[in-house]
Order: structure tokens, then sequence, then C-alpha cells
């Protein structure tokens, strides 16, 4: 009998980062929300959903020896390979393996959702960082979260993607509400602009409601913090982008909780699973 100890459990806010455009900045504006989360006295995770390229990991200069493919494939307990980067702040390395539903037994697929379960118990709020484009893996990880970060940057392609990203998640998964991020904007006014035009066209031809979450500014200090393996909101507490990002992670921590027990970290577990096209595959 599976014990129901994780309905009582707190829910988890799951915020998924996306933008369509690879190098917009998802990944480094996902480490620094999460970790100015975690200065804020949360307990914070982020699972790494892009396993393609060298990522988070790299960010911050630390190496996972295991996966969560290691996970999905029955090796090693999810506790096994969540990195410790900061206090309140850890990282599940390699999500696409979680994509692998498809090819798991149900047996495989309960123990995935439970080892989720027994780690994330402590936490308050989990950031899921994704690949660039809309390979189905990817729109099924965002599908899951709580709420969608979209990140947009001032050039066309980025505004395209953008918009085929919130297409794809409206169309195949009935998603309506969307933060919009604006990143590496150059002018006082650019990023207002950048909004406009993206929610001009969502909302008239898609049926979604946009927010203008925040606008981060083209910022040095956050480049010269990559260089070094470092963060931003760290290392220059008062550079622009911190500011912004800061203040990101204050209002993401305002915003609504998933109702009751389907809350919990399995459920969105559970629904990063459930709906998975046949064709997905392990990723190693
Ligand atoms: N606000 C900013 N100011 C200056 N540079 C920025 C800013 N945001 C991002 N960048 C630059 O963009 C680069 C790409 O960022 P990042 O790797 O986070 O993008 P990504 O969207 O995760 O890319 P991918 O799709 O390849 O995973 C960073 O290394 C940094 O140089
Ligand atoms: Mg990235």
């Amino acid at each position: 009998m599976p014990s129901l100890e994780f309905l009582r459990r707190k829910p988890v806010n799951v915020i998924a980062v996306t933008g369509g455009k690879g190098g917009v900045g998802k990944s480094v504006l996902t480490l620094n929300l999460a970790a100015a989360c975690a200065a804020l006295g949360r307990e914070t995770m982020v699972l790494d959903g892009d396993l393609g390229l060298a990522n988070l990991d790299v960010m911050l200069g630390v190496m996972p020896r295991h996966t969560l493919a290691d996970v999905v494939g029955g090796e090693l307990a999810l506790s096994d390979i969540l990195i410790d980067v900061r206090p309140k702040l850890r990282i599940v390395p390699g999500a696409s393996g979680i994509v692998s539903m498809a090819a798991l037994g149900g047996a495989e697929h309960l123990g995935l959702v439970r080892a989720f379960g027994d780690v994330t118990a402590q936490c308050e709020v989990m950031f899921v960082d994704t690949a660039a484009g809309i390979a189905p893996g990817t729109l099924q990880l965002i599908q899951a979260a709580q709420h969608v970060i979209v990140v947009v940057c001032d050039e066309p392609a980025s505004v395209t993607d953008a918009y085929a990203s919130i297409k794809a998640l409206r169309k195949e998964f009935d998603i309506r509400h969307f933060k919009i991020v604006t990143n590496m904007t150059r002018r006082p006014d650019a990023g207002d602009r950048l909004f406009s035009t993206l929610n001009r066209v969502a909302s008239r031809f898609l049926d979604v409601i946009l927010e203008h979450a925040v606008d981060v500014r083209e910022d040095e200090l956050l480049r010269r913090a990559i260089r070094r393996q470092r963060l931003v909101v760290e290392d220059y507490p008062h550079a622009s982008s911190s500011t912004a990002l800061r203040a990101l992670a204050a209002r993401c921590l305002d915003w609504p909780l998933p109702n009751g027990p389907r809350g919990n970290i399995e459920f969105f577990v559970e629904r990063a699973l459930k709906r998975a096209p046949a064709q997905l595959q392990v990723v190693r």
C-alpha cells in the first residue's frame, strides 16, 4: 500500500523558464532568480531541463557526476544526484531523463514520482530551466509547471521564437497565462516596447494573457559574473540586472501556489510524465 503521507505536504511553486530561442538568457536568469529566492530564505531547487549543452553546472563551475537519467534507470536515488550549490539552493542535473516516461514501466514511474517527493519535502519553489526550441519533451516539461516565464530579447528571431513557444503551449496544452521577461534590452523604453509587440500579436491571435514580469537590461557585470562562473546577484548586488532579478524573485514568491494536495511536487512530475508522446526517449 503506497504511503499517502505526501498528500499532507505543502505545495511547491514550480516555475518553468523558457524562451524558444537559444542564448536569450534562460539559464543565467534562472540561476540568479533561484539564488535570489534562496537568499530570501526559501528552500529552492533548480531542475536542469537542458541536458544537451553545457549548462547550469558549468555556469557555477560544479561538475555533476550523474544525471536524472541514472535515477530513471533505477541506479541511483534522486538524493544521490542533487548538487548543493548554496545554502537552500540545490540543482537537479539533467531533467531530459524525465521525458523518458514512455519507455518506463509503472513501477519506475511511481519510483521517480516518489523520489521527487522524498527529496523535495522541504522545497518551497522549484525553477525549471529548459532547452531552446519547442521539442515535445521541452513543452512537456514546461506545461507541468505552475507558472511559465518566457524570456525574450530585442531581436526579431527571439520575438518569433517566443511567439512560437507560447502558441505551442496554448494549442497543445491550453496554457493561457505567461510571464514575460524582456532581457538584454539596451534602452530604458526597449523592454516596454518589446513586451507590447509580443503582447499585441499573442493576445490577438492566441487568446492568451501576458504579463510583463520584469525588464533586465543588458549588463556587462552579468557577463563578467558568468565568465568567472559566479552569480551576478551575489558578486554585484548593485548591478542593474541584480536589482531586476531580486525584484522578480520577490514577486515569484507571491505568485499563487497550486491548490490543495495536487500542488505537491509529485504531481508536477506526474504531469511532466503523463502526456509524454510515445516517441520520447531517455536522453543520457
Ligand atoms: N541581461 C544580460 N546582459 C548581458 N548579457 C546577457 C544578459 N542575459 C544573458 N546574457 C548573455 O547571454 C548569454 C547566454 O545566456 P544563457 O546561457 O543563459 O542563455 P540560454 O537562453 O540559456 O541559452 P541556451 O538556449 O543555449 O540554453 C550569457 O552567457 C550572457 O553572455
Ligand atoms: Mg540554457
